[in-house]
């Protein structure tokens, strides 16, 4: 089956929550009142992998921003050392994001599940960036820590913004029983219960129903999710071919001899409606309360997927009661055209230019925040 992160390197009680369809909506908004229902922002501001178009993902910097910023939720990739320590990061292997090369020459290419914690914590996790970007290189991201669960939760708590979490199990098949660990470290954390309010003017999303919200593209840990966390809101993230929902055409980018690879994407089309109704059925019937389609952008690039956010498909979540959040924008133009579909909330890797999107601009510079915190 593909994986799904291949795409990237190159560039409440909420269980048996049914809206009926349109009850109490605005006809133009129909994802606010099932949002309030859930009990998650809307629209939401998820800071995908942190604001990690300023810093280097997943980092304390780019967690740091964005909930300085103001981001509704910190996005993570779960997954698991091999001494079983939950950490944060995207890739199943360390190569794109780290000096393994350097540090680990003999085992650069094997799975992040084959290093203990301590050897992970040997790596520098912000070099990468300042080389890939030197427009918003700093001295002070190399060096910078792989982060794990624990780290991240201090973060989202430690502002007087209360972000809330809002969590992958990444590539979940690699770690048999990280939804029950997962389970473990959020009821440790208290974030399985209900946490103390935000001061007046502060975001408050840890002290809502939603503050914990889980994803996942695989349906297995989907089931395993909410076998183990039956009352915290669940997303299922949305692709199109391998294995998730079925397209119109078997090809793939290699045998369609497609120069573009987002231009490509956004050239294939879902099997059939009953096709993606019946993943809107089975998303609903398994515990989710939205969905994480991909979408295609303006201006293509590395993140530039299928268009899983048409009115019809949006529409089709809605009418189930579920909230669509895609992923990964960060243009003014595309927050426009996808929000005139009807989604409920974007991950952003800008949060920033979301929340000016949004009406609600930072307090503060970008520059300033990660000055005052020590970047
Ligand atoms: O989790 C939503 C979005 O992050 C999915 O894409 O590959 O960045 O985890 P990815
Ligand atoms: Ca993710």
């Amino acid at each position: 089956m593909f994986n799904r992160i291949s795409r990237t390197l190159g560039g409440a009680a909420l269980a048996g929550v049914l809206l009926s369809s349109g009850a109490a909506m605005a006809a133009n908004e129909p994802g606010k009142a099932i949002a309030q229902q859930i009990g998650v922002p809307w629209p939401a501001v998820i800071a995908h992998r942190g604001a990690s178009f300023d810093a280097p993902e997943e980092t304390v910097p780019s967690y740091t921003l964005a909930r300085e910023l103001g981001a509704d939720y910190l996005e993570m990739d779960i997954q698991r050392t091999k001494d079983g320590v939950l950490i944060a990061l995207h890739d199943d292997t360390l190569e794109r994001t780290t000096n393994i090369a350097d540090v680990f020459p003999d085992r650069a290419r094997q799975p992040l599940s084959s290093f203990t914690l301590d050897e992970l914590k040997r790596l520098d996790a912000g070099s990468w960036f300042n080389k890939a970007h030197p427009d918003r290189a700093r001295a002070s991201y190399a060096g910078l820590k792989i982060l794990t669960l624990d780290e991240v939760i201090d973060i989202a708590e430690g502002g007087k913004n209360k972000p809330g979490l809002y969590i992958e199990t990444k590539v979940p098949a690699q770690f048999p029983g990280i939804e029950a660990d997962l389970q473990k470290k959020l009821q440790q954390r208290g974030w399985l219960s209900e946490r103390p309010a935000a001061a007046k003017g502060y975001v408050n999303t840890a002290h809502m129903p939603g503050r914990v919200v889980l994803q996942t593209f695989e349906k297995p840990s989907l089931e395993l999710l909410q076998k183990s966390m039956p009352n915290v809101p669940k997303v299922l993230l949305l692709w199109l071919g391998d294995g998730s929902i079925a397209a119109s055409s078997d090809a793939t980018f290699k045998t369609s001899g497609a120069k573009d690879k987002a231009a490509f994407y956004a050239s294939q089309q879902v099997k059939s409606k009953e096709e993606f109704a019946s993943w809107m059925d089975w998303a609903k019937a398994h515990g989710a309360v939205g969905t994480g389609p991909a979408s295609a952008l303006k201006n293509g690039g590395d993140q530039s997927y299928m268009d899983l956010v048409q009115p019809w498909m949006n529409k089709m979540a809605h009418d189930r009661g579920m909230v669509v959040h895609p992923y990964t924008v960060d243009e003014a133009v595309d927050f426009k055209a996808i929000s005139s579909n009807g989604v409920d909330g974007f991950f952003t890797n800008r949060t920033s230019e979301l929340l000016k999107f949004y009406g609600r601009p930072a307090k503060e510079s970008i520059d300033a925040i990660l000055k005052r915190n020590g970047f």
